[in-house]
């Protein structure tokens, strides 16, 4: 295998979480034990704040800001971690479910107050299906939480895994004494407000030690030996290939804004985090160690400065080597591009690079020649599988209010659903333009692009479904019948795929029960 010193060096992964649970300041404390921060504080959160959730070019703003935090790269003990950061807001959960796709790994952050939360249920569903290999940080120990029994409890039963503590907590809130590491055999104290540094850090490899009582207290000490028998009795030793498999998720416990326990997860992190993987393609299965590079783009960051209609196109490598300037293959338009100022984002600065290995993103400067999903090769032709469309949630049919600007407005919507902003259907049978999002603020991102990116003006009307679903069927004349009674409901995606509209969910099962031979799909990686 070729550059395999450089793969195995490599961890790609993307820390998700409910808004407000920590990720932001998780991740800012990776950054500075990865030595790419100096201070804290130093990371702009790109959550939406909570007095802005209407203000969308404040939304925007801030999606500026998160181009420079869109992937931050640093080492560690000599692993080279790329954190792919995902928004915070409901709305650009799109963007999310691609970033997922670009990783190896994820830590999610649940806040122990408050336990699971909607968005990361969804987001978590999305792990699954990938059998993504998943860490779980419990967060905000220092807070009155939930019965940690009772919360690790609620997460397996909740996002469907298998958990497994790495470290066990003594109390929370204003009792919270600190983790005791079931791995390490070692106690690590708890001081509100100051890091844990290598002094708090008792090590008692048999907890009958008397050092224990002194340091906890007697009554702590006696239940944290209670508690850590029993999960050592049900639990055991983590297997990392059940980790590594996605069916079981090491869980630590801390306090990311006191910065701790953040360390032991990160030890565990280099130690057992899966290094870049294979990735199946339409074609074969690519090994990351292969000569010839591959790799897709798993997000595009358009420049909202109307006088530079530039973009960045970011590249997930999967195998060989990226090389500035080398000629690569952009598969879906059978042409070939060089790039002259490919980015890294290592300390989280852009700065050009000259070469890439599997597990690293670019960032390609575009200026409309990517889509989501796009693959580049040394000239084979294949796909990556697995990154698919899901269904919006939102339609409403795009209004031209300026029959002089139809053409601006054609490359103004073919462009941002190229981006993912939104995707775009066209009705079956006419040519009625519908849009779909996930969240009622990407339409308005929609419109005030169009008029100043393209000089389109749009308005929307609502529309009254709530699904798409991409049908198909062995039987083209049962297909055809379905399309033709249902032309009302049906539209065609971008690439031309049919897809069924159904205004509620009763609706959606009528026509799946009266239509056998028609399989809906709830995403669109069926035309994979
Ligand atoms: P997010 O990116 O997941 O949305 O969350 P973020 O890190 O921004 O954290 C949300 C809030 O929770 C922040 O407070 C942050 O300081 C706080 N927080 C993070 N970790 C802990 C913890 O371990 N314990 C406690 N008690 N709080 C924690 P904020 O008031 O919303 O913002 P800020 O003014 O502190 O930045």
């Amino acid at each position: 295998m070729k550059y395999q010193s450089e793969i195995s060096r490599r961890r790609t992964f993307a820390i998700i979480s409910h808004p407000d649970a920590g990720k932001t300041t998780l991740t800012e404390k990776l950054l500075l034990f990865g030595g790419a921060i100096q201070t804290a504080g130093a990371v702009k959160s790109n959550k939406i704040k909570k007095h802005a959730t209407s203000d969308f070019m404040e939304i925007e703003r801030q999606r500026g800001i998160s181009v420079a935090t869109s992937v931050m790269s640093f080492e560690y003990k000599g692993v080279l971690i790329n954190l792919l950061d995902t928004p915070g807001h409901k709305d650009f959960a799109e963007d999310t479910y691609r970033t997922l796709t670009a990783v190896d790994s994820v830590i999610l952050v649940v806040d122990s107050v408050n336990g699971v939360e909607e968005q990361t249920r969804r987001l978590m569903e999305v792990i699954s299906m990938r059998k993504t290999p998943v860490m779980v940080f419990i967060n905000k120990m220092d807070r009155d939480g939930k019965n940690r029994y009772d919360l690790l409890e609620e997460i397996e039963k909740e996002l469907k895994i298998h958990l497994h503590p790495m470290t066990w907590p003594i109390n929370s809130g204003k009792d919270f004494k600190g983790v005791y590491d079931l791995h390490n055999k070692s106690l690590v104290l708890f001081t509100a407000g100051t890091k844990a540094t290598d002094e708090d850090v008792v090590e008692i490899t048999d907890l009958s030690n008397e050092l224990l009582d002194k340091k906890v207290g007697e009554h702590d000490a006696s239940t944290l030996r209670d508690d850590v028998e029993l999960v050592d009795g049900v639990y055991g030793e983590l297997s990392v290939e059940d980790y590594r498999h996605g069916n079981t998720a090491p869980v630590f416990f801390g306090s990311a804004v006191n910065n701790f326990g953040v360390r032991e997860m990160l030890e565990t992190f280099i130690r057992i985090a899966p290094d870049p993987q294979p990735r199946q393609t339409t074609t074969r299965s690519i090994a990351p160690g292969e000569d010839k590079l591959s790799g897709f783009v798993f997000k595009i960051h358009a420049n909202l400065d109307p006088k530079h209609r530039d973009r960045i196109a970011f590249l997930r490598i999967c195998s060989g080597k990226f090389e500035r300037n080398k000629y690569y293959h952009h598969v879906r338009l059978d042409k070939d591009f060089r790039f002259s100022n490919p980015y890294t984002f290592m300390a989280r600065s852009k700065e050009v690079l000259e070469e890439a290995f599997p597990g690293d993103v670019v960032g390609l400067f575009d200026t409309g020649n990517f889509k989501i999903g796009d693959t580049l090769t040394e000239g084979e032709d294949f796909f990556f599988s697995g990154i698919p469309t899901f269904s919006p949630e939102i339609f409403k049919e795009v209004v031209n209010k300026d029959p002089m600007k139809t053409k601006q407005l054609e490359k103004g919507l073919m462009q941002l659903t190229d981006e993912g902003v939104a995707q775009l259907f066209t009705q079956f049978g006419g040519n009625k333009k519908i849009i779909g999002c996930v969240g009622e603020l990407q339409f308005e991102v929609i419109q005030y692009r169009l008029l100043h990116e393209y000089g389109a003006s749009v308005q929307f009307n609502t529309l009254p479904f709530y699904k798409a679903c991409w049908i198909t069927s062995e039987d083209k004349k049962k297909l055809d019948d379905f399309t033709r009674f249902k032309m009302q409901n049906i539209a065609e995606d971008k690439d031309g795929h049919l897809v069924y509209l159904a205004q509620s969910e009763w609706f959606l099962n009528t026509e799946r029960t009266n239509n056998p031979d028609i399989e809906f799909h709830f995403s669109s990686e069926v035309h994979k």
